[in-house]
Order: structure tokens, then C-alpha cells, then sequence
């Protein structure tokens, strides 16, 4: 089952650096990751944020993204 990735569709609009790196792991672990855009994930203070399946994630900068995502993949881990 793929890893879900939650987001604000608005808010990571309006961060290309974020948006370039999901892009980037969407591209990297095909159909691994589900990305799930909603218009507002109630995270309006704590932007960008994400969940991670069930994993909450505020104030997320792409570099951490990119890491919570490799580390709930088990990238790099055997
Ligand atoms: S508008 Fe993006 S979290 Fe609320």
C-alpha cells in the first residue's frame, strides 16, 4: 500500500521549493507515494505542513520532507 502524503493544495502552491520536492519523491519512488491534496488541512498557522500517513508535520521545509518521507519508505534501511 503507498505511503500517503497529505498537503494543502494552496499553501504548497504557493511554495515552489516544497512543491519541487514532491515532485522530486513522487518521481523518485514510483507508486510509493500517494499524495493527497486538500484544500485546507487545518494547518493554516503551521505552513507548509503534511501528514505522512497518519503522522502529523508542521512547518515542514523540503529538506525534512524529503527525510520523514525516505525514513516512512524505509529508504537506506534494511
Ligand atoms: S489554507 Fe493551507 S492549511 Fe489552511
Amino acid at each position: 500500500m503507498p505511503l500517503q502524503l497529505t498537503m494543502c493544495r494552496l499553501c504548497a502552491r504557493s511554495r515552489p521549493d516544497f512543491l519541487r520536492a514532491v515532485a522530486q519523491l513522487v518521481a523518485s519512488y514510483p507508486g510509493e507515494i500517494d499524495v493527497v491534496e486538500l484544500e485546507c488541512m487545518a494547518a493554516c498557522d503551521d505552513v507548509p505542513a503534511i501528514m505522512v500517513d497518519t503522522s502529523y508535520y508542521p512547518q515542514v521545509v523540503p529538506q525534512e520532507l524529503i527525510r520523514l518521507v525516505q525514513e516512512s519508505l524505509h529508504v537506506g534501511t534494511s
